[in-house]
C-alpha cells in the first residue's frame, strides 16, 4: 500500500535570472526579423501586456511575477514537507538535453544515484552568463538525492502492465540533471535550505516534432521549413500512463509525491501570437476543467490541439492529470499565473494526499 500526494509546479528558466532579465525571452522574439513591425509595437499588445511590458521593459513587471511564483513554490513545499514523501517522481520535458540524434524514447525513468551538481557550471541556452536571482557562484553546489531502487521497480511495474518505458542509470549527453528537473528541485528549495527527499527523474518526449529539429528550444520564423521530427506520445499516452504509474505507486510500499515540472502555453511555441505571448485562452480552457475536477476531458485533448497552443511541455501535466484521475484525488489549492510578457502562464497545483 503506497502514499501519494499529487503537486504541479513550473520549471520556469527565467525566474532563476534577476529581474532585468526575466523578460529576454520575449526579447529574443521581438528581435525576430520576420515578425512584422506592428506586432512589435506594445501600443498594439493586449492592454494585460502593456501594463506588465510598462515603461521599463517588464524589470518593475517581473518583480510582481516572481512574487506570485514565490507563493506557489513555498505552498507546494509546504505540502511536501508535511507529506514527507519517500522520494518525489517528477514528470519533466527533456529539450535536446539527452534526448538527441541517438535515441529518443517517448519515455524514460532516470535511475540516477545521488549527486552532487553545480547548477550555475553548465547553464544552458538564454540563461548562460547572466546573474542568478540567489546570487550564487558558479562554485555553488547542490545536492540531489536518488533513488535508483524504487525507480527501477517502478520501470519493471510499468513494464509488468505493458507500458514499455525506457530507463537509464546515467547521462547520456548532459551532466547533472536536465533542467526541467534540476530547476524543479531549485524552485522547490527557494529559501535553500537544502532538499532532503530523493528524486526520480520520468523524462517525456515533449518536444515530438521539435525534439531534434529544433533542439527543443528557440527558433526563427526562418527556420520553420526544417524537417519535422515524428511526433511526441498524445496526450492520451500520457494521461494513461500517469494513470498506470498511479497503480504502481500503489501498490508499492513507498510514500511518492508525483510532481509535473512545466509551465503551461509557452509563447516561443505558438505562431499565431507572432510567439509574442501564450495561448492564455486555451490554458484557461485546461485549468477551469482541472480546478472543476473534469480531467476525464483532458484525456480527449488533441496532440494537434496541444501543439497549435505552444503547450508542450504540458504532456508532463497531462502525466499528473491520468494519476490524479485514477485515484480520484481531491485537488486542496491551485493557482493560474497569468502572463503576456515572461513567456508563459504558471499553474501550481496541490492535491490532498492519498492512502491507496
Ligand atoms: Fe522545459
Amino acid at each position: 500500500m503506497g502514499d501519494i500526494l499529487g503537486l504541479g509546479i513550473s520549471h520556469y528558466p527565467m525566474f532563476a535570472l534577476t529581474d532585468t532579465n526575466m523578460a529576454d525571452l520575449l526579447k529574443y522574439t521581438l528581435a525576430d526579423p520576420d515578425i512584422p513591425d506592428a506586432a512589435k509595437v506594445p501600443a498594439n499588445w493586449p492592454a494585460a501586456m502593456q501594463q506588465e511590458w510598462g515603461t521599463d521593459a517588464g524589470v518593475t513587471g517581473a518583480a510582481r511575477h516572481r512574487t506570485q511564483l514565490e507563493h506557489g513554490f513555498r505552498r507546494a513545499r509546504a505540502a511536501l514537507d508535511a507529506f514527507a514523501p519517500d522520494f518525489v517522481l517528477v514528470w519533466g520535458d527533456d529539450q535536446y538535453e539527452n534526448f538527441r540524434e541517438d535515441v529518443i524514447p517517448p519515455f524514460s525513468i532516470l535511475a540516477y544515484e545521488s549527486q552532487t551538481l553545480q547548477p550555475w557550471k553548465h547553464v544552458p541556452g538564454p540563461l548562460a552568463g547572466k546573474p542568478n536571482a540567489w546570487g550564487e557562484s558558479l562554485e555553488t553546489t547542490i545536492v540531489v538525492n536518488g533513488a535508483p531502487d524504487a525507480a527501477r521497480a517502478l520501470v519493471s511495474d510499468l513494464i509488468e502492465d505493458d507500458f514499455d518505458v525506457a530507463y537509464s542509470y546515467k547521462p547520456l549527453h548532459f551532466q547533472g540533471l536536465a533542467h526541467a528537473f534540476l530547476n524543479a528541485v531549485m524552485y522547490l528549495d527557494l529559501d535553500r535550505r537544502g532538499f532532503p527527499y530523493p528524486v526520480v527523474p520520468f523524462a517525456v518526449n515533449c518536444y515530438g516534432r521539435k525534439v531534434v529539429s529544433f533542439r527543443g528550444s528557440l527558433s526563427r520564423f526562418a527556420d520553420a521549413g526544417r524537417r519535422a521530427d515524428p511526433p511526441s506520445p498524445s496526450p492520451r499516452r500520457c494521461f494513461d500512463l500517469g494513470r498506470a504509474v498511479a497503480r504502481a505507486v500503489a501498490r508499492s510500499p513507498y510514500r511518492v509525491a508525483l510532481c509535473a515540472s512545466s509551465s503551461w502555453s509557452h509563447a516561443f511555441l505558438v505562431d499565431k501570437t507572432w510567439r509574442l505571448f501564450p495561448d492564455i485562452q486555451s490554458d484557461r480552457r485546461l485549468y477551469g476543467l482541472l480546478e472543476s475536477g473534469d480531467l476525464a476531458a483532458w484525456r480527449d485533448v488533441p496532440l494537434a490541439a496541444v501543439e497549435e497552443s505552444g503547450q508542450h511541455e504540458m504532456l508532463n501535466w497531462f502525466c499528473l492529470a491520468g494519476a490524479m484521475y485514477e485515484l480520484r484525488a481531491k485537488l486542496e489549492w491551485s493557482e493560474f499565473v497569468e502572463s503576456h510578457v515572461y513567456n508563459s502562464n504558471k499553474v501550481t497545483a496541490i492535491y490532498e494526499p492519498l492512502s491507496v
